[in-house]
């Protein structure tokens, strides 16, 4: 990935702040905390305003998560036109991103979220409030139960579940969905890619017709046809998998109410073809009479985060390397999964800058690395580094491995400048999740 585009000369700041007022007055950013648009590897910012403007990472307790709520707010305008001009309803995919402290601003604009399961479901309903839709691979019989008192539509993932279920569906005031998999890939890498082969996710259409062969009415009450097949991807990705859908499962089209396009739609990425979306979305209403769905996660907050770290040694091995107090495999485990190298306010590639280091976690895992940087100062203990765009699939993800602190999560808004720590994490949290 590219490096950072920061002027800024160096770490951006030093000296841990651990004071314990919950509501912080946000100060002005030093001459090392330029704040540029975020454009992190996972994606990049939608519009022209500053996410971040006037954000010191010196206020918040290290290490933290810190949203900026207005970037969500630019984000949503983008998700809330495309919404109005295609006839699309769009949900917020709470897998990515579930900081329940910006859900009211969200409803504003998204009129429900998707659900994994019964938790998410759960959080969807009571910290959201609005249409909650759930899809999960497969549903124990608790599960279900749970759901359905959750959820507006529950997905299955293939004909066994729903038949397994089909009674008890009957008695509940739900619509239901089945999820299928057109099996066309445009997502990478493939642990990214549900169709690729042997997967797991959603009925292939030799699957459905066998399941058709042996129960023809398989299909009365299923109401949505569901797919989710892309990752970071643009609407031309978008198009050809409708195709693959629509050559493979058009035939049934006709008779349900809903499609869900499922996530993975970079729809606020600036580059993004928002009119190629729209144009598709009011194709699909128009030819099958039905309500086209999408349900990203990313897009929603996409340049909305930052994780604020601190240096806490600088040691050599060949090359100077700093070890942090954030770790790449319990605070940016995508670093590790995807892999991608995150961009760092003020940090370039290796030997870019004078002075380059290879930063790692503080964590026993050897691999606990986000990778090598370079900065024009030295870095020294109680420095403070922003890693960009670090909102989605972050700490809906993360693990207190070794014990490892969780970092604090904070909400920023760059507009007002407010500045709130919403949550700090301790020993306490570390225990209740073991006893
Ligand atoms: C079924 C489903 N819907 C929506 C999403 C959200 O995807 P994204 O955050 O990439 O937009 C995912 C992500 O894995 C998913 O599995």
């Amino acid at each position: 990935m590219s490096s950072g585009s920061s002027g800024s000369t160096g770490p951006v700041g030093s000296g841990a702040d651990n004071s314990d007022a919950h509501e912080l007055a946000a100060r002005t950013s030093g001459a090392r905390t330029s704040s540029p648009r975020p454009s992190g590897a996972r994606g990049s910012a939608a519009r022209g305003s500053a996410p971040f403007a006037g954000f010191d990472p010196d206020a918040v307790p290290s290490p933290s998560f810190v949203i900026d709520e207005r970037a969500i707010e630019d984000n949503l305008a983008v998700l809330g036109e495309v919404q109005e001009r295609s006839g699309a309803v769009i949900l917020m995919a709470l897998k990515a991103f579930a900081l329940p402290a910006v859900f009211p601003r969200v409803a504003e604009v998204l009129s429900g979220v998707c659900a994994s399961g019964p938790y998410e479901a759960r959080l969807g309903k009571e910290c959201h409030g609005g249409a909650v839709h759930t899809f999960s691979p497969a549903y124990s019989p608790d599960d279900l139960e749970e759901v359905l008192a959750l959820s507006d539509h529950v997905v299955f993932n293939s004909p066994s579940q729903w038949l397994r279920y089909r009674e008890r569906c009957r008695e509940s005031r739900c619509e239901f969905g089945l999820r299928v998999n057109p099996e066309h890939s445009e997502a990478e890498p493939a642990i990214y890619d549900p169709c690729a082969p042997y997967s797991r996710l959603g009925t292939t259409e030799r699957a459905l017709r066998t399941a058709l062969a042996e129960t023809p009415g398989l299909l009365e009450g299923i109401t949505t046809l569901h797919m989710h097949t892309l990752c970071e991807q643009g609407s031309e990705a978008l198009e050809r998998t409708v195709a693959a859908l629509e050559q493979r499962f058009g035939e049934w089209l006709p008779h349900m109410h809903r499609l869900n396009l499922g996530g993975g739609h970079h729809i606020t990425k600036p580059e993004y073809d928002r009119e190629r979306l729209i144009a598709l979305v009011k194709r699909l209403r128009e030819t099958y009479d039905l309500e086209v769905y999408l349900e990203p996660g990313e897009a929603i907050v996409l340049g909305s985060g930052v994780l604020v770290a601190t240096v806490l040694d600088v040691i050599e091995n060949g090359m100077q390397i700093a070890i942090l107090d954030a770790s790449a495999t319990a605070h940016m485990p995508d670093v590790l999964e995807m892999p991608y190298r995150p961009e760092i306010r003020g940090g370039g590639m290796p030997g870019e800058r004078a002075h380059t280091y290879r930063l790692g976690g503080p964590t026993c895992l050897a691999g606990d690395v986000v990778g090598d940087y370079s900065f024009n100062e030295p870095l020294t203990p109680g420095d403070r580094l922003v890693f960009e765009d670090m909102a989605h699939y972050t700490f809906v993800k993360t693990t207190m491995f070794n014990g490892v602190p969780h970092p604090a999560l904070a909400l920023y808004h760059s507009g007002t400048r407010r500045l709130r720590v919403l949550r700090r994490f301790g020993y306490h949290d570390f225990l209740t999740r073991l006893s």
